[in-house]
């Protein structure tokens, strides 16, 4: 990737760049508990962005985007959004680094990558952080990780209609190689795990499928949460978030809520146990555990948050019926991965079957990716 990134960078900018990269992510555990403020417990994984670039003395930024195969510019001194949709990422990533006071000049940029779209991955994330990070360095702006993290999801939010909470961005900044971590969405404190389960693989199944309206469906949930959440503060002021809810109070205000509003927050109050259950039952080294909480997470994001699909159905259902130990949607929802937590022996039968039984159902194939646990944003 690196030498298809430099031969274009040469032909269209000269030389003189430096190599950044930042990396998707995965989520063991802790899904749409971010903007509820509970935890997560991603890691960034050995697919990502990466990205060649230099200061070129102007206002302008000069992008070539080599996966469309396909060049972009704006101006830094015109409020003008680009008209194709990818270089709004950088776009917003250039504007909320100024408004977080970093200083941003006019740069040239090839960058590729090999997180697959649409699969749940986070292909979005990287690219933000690669950028945030890029920039940040070459204007040495001294900006934390933690302001690079939130100038990816500002992004999200004011340029690309995305209400997201911050996981991927963390991840994607934060990531080490070998290592999960569990970050506590509220108070934004964080702790490595190193991850390397003996005897199983984490593998996840890319479904193919990416429905329509995921954004606007995700934003929904996010609304559901924040009225059921503004419900239960009446009651108990001390409820700023979901997460800082107990089951029984939901359950007080089931009259004064929709029933969907209640089953989203049933869901959310419940994974947000999850999360702590699966770092303890890892601490002992109970896999089991682990992979049972992830069926759970499952049939919640199935049942109650109602993000999952068909295809997602059959793969955790499959994974179920073959005795994997864990299998669940992971991400957003609506189309892309399962994630799921294999015993070493069982790892080629169990993917062989879903991938025959799943273009058996639907069609078309689904696609395979081990994962290993790496390094987020960094300069090369
Ligand atoms: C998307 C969002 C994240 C998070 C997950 C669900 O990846 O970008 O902030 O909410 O969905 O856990």
């Amino acid at each position: 990737m690196k030498d298809i990134i430099h031969s274009k960078f040469t032909d269209l900018f000269g030389e003189g760049g430096v190599f950044y990269a930042s990396a998707g992510r995965i989520n063991l555990i802790g899904e749409h508990t971010d903007y509820n403020g509970g935890y997560v417990f991603p890691g960034a994984i050995d697919k990502g962005i990466m990205t060649e670039i230099k200061l070129n003395g102007t206002s302008k930024v000069r992008l070539f985007a080599i996966d469309r195969d396909e060049y972009a510019e704006f101006s830094l001194d015109e409020d003008i959004l680009p008209g194709q949709h990818w270089p709004r990422y950088i776009y917003g990533v250039c504007r909320e680094t100024a408004k977080r006071g970093g200083k941003v000049a006019g740069f040239d940029a090839v960058f590729a990558g090999d997180v697959p779209l649409g699969a749940g991955l986070s292909s979005s994330a990287a690219l933000e952080s690669c950028f945030a990070y890029a920039i940040n360095d070459l204007m040495d702006n001294g900006l934390d990780l933690f302001t690079l993290a939130r100038i990816g999801q500002s992004t999200e939010h004011n340029y690309c209609g995305v209400k997201c909470g911050i996981m991927d961005q963390f991840a994607s900044c934060f990531g080490k190689a070998g290592q999960l971590i569990r970050l506590n969405c509220k108070t934004l404190e964080y702790q490595y795990f190193p991850f390397n389960p003996v005897g199983y693989k984490l593998v996840l199944l890319d479904t193919c499928v990416k429905h329509m309206l995921a954004d606007s469906a995700y934003n929904k949930r996010r609304e559901s949460c924040e009225r059921a959440a503004a419900a239960i503060k009446q009651n108990h002021p001390e409820v700023d978030f979901l997460s800082d809810s107990k089951r029984v109070w939901l359950d007080e205000v089931r009259g004064k809520i929709t029933e969907e509003d209640f089953i989203r927050a049933e869901y959310v109050i419940g994974e947000v146990q999850r999360v702590l259950d699966v770092c303890d039952a890892l601490e002992r080294g109970d896999y089991e555990t682990v992979g049972e909480l992830m069926y759970q997470t499952h049939f919640g994001l199935s049942r109650l948050y109602e993000v999952s699909c068909p295809e997602l159905d059959f793969l955790a259902r499959l994974a179920r019926k073959m005795d994997v130990t864990g299998s669940r949607v992971m991400g957003g929802g609506f189309g892309g991965c399962t994630i799921n937590l294999v015993k070493d022996e069982l790892y080629d039968q169990f993917v062989a079957a879903a991938s025959a039984k799943f273009r058996e159902e639907f069609g078309h194939d689904l696609k395979v990716y081990d994962v290993v646990i790496s390094d987020g944003a960094r300069k090369l």
